[in-house]
C-alpha cells in the first residue's frame, strides 16, 4: 500500500551539508519527498518528540543533540514507505548498518546516527502530525 513516513535529518548530518545527499538516497529508492522543512528544535520540542524514550539512559544525551543544531524534517511517501525508509537507513547503530544505507555511509555513531524513521504505521502518524499539518502536505 501506499504509505507516508516521517523522516529526520538529524545535526550531525546538516552539520556537514548532507541534506541534499541523503534526500538523493531516498528518491533513488523511490520514496516522494512530500514535505520538508529545516527547523531547529527547541530541547522542550526534542523531548516531547522522543518522549517514550525518557526512561532510557541515552534520553538526555538524545535530547540535548537533537536540539543542537538544525534538523530537516520530511514526509516521505510511497509503497511501503515505512519499511523502505528502514531499509535505506540502515541499522540504529552504524557500525551494524549494510552496505549502501545512510548509516552506513554517513553517520558517526549510535547516538549521531544522521537519520530517524517512524517505525511503524501509528507512530508514522502521529509524527508526521506533530511537525506538519494537513495544508502542508502537498502529494
Ligand atoms: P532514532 O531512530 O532517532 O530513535 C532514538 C534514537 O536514540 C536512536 O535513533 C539513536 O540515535 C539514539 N540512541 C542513542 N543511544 C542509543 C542506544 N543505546 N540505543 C538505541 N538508541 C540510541
Amino acid at each position: 500500500a501506499i504509505e507516508r513516513t516521517l523522516s529526520i535529518i538529524k545535526p550531525d548530518a546538516t552539520r556537514r551539508n548532507l541534506t541534499g545527499k541523503i534526500a538523493a538516497k531516498f528518491e533513488e529508492a523511490g520514496l516522494r519527498i512530500v514535505a520538508s522543512k529545516r527547523i531547529h528544535l527547541s530541547p522542550a520540542q526534542a523531548g516531547k518528540f522522543y518522549e517514550v524514550h525518557k526512561d532510557r539512559p541515552f534520553y538526555g544525551e538524545l535530547v540535548e543533540f537533537m536540539a543542537s543544531e538544525p534538523v530537516v524534517v520530511q514526509v516521505l511517501e510511497g509503497e511501503n514507505a515505512i519499511a523502505k525508509n528502514r531499509e535505506v537507513m540502515g541499522a540504529t547503530n552504524p557500525a551494524n548498518a549494510d552496505e549502501g544505507t545512510i548509516r552506513k555511509e554517513f553517520a558517526l555513531s549510535m547516538g549521531e546516527n544522521s537519520v530517524h524513521g517512524s517505525d511503524a504505521a501509528d507512530t508514522a502518524k502521529e509524527e508526521i502530525a506533530f511537525f506538519f499539518s494537513g495544508l502542508e502536505l502537498v502529494g
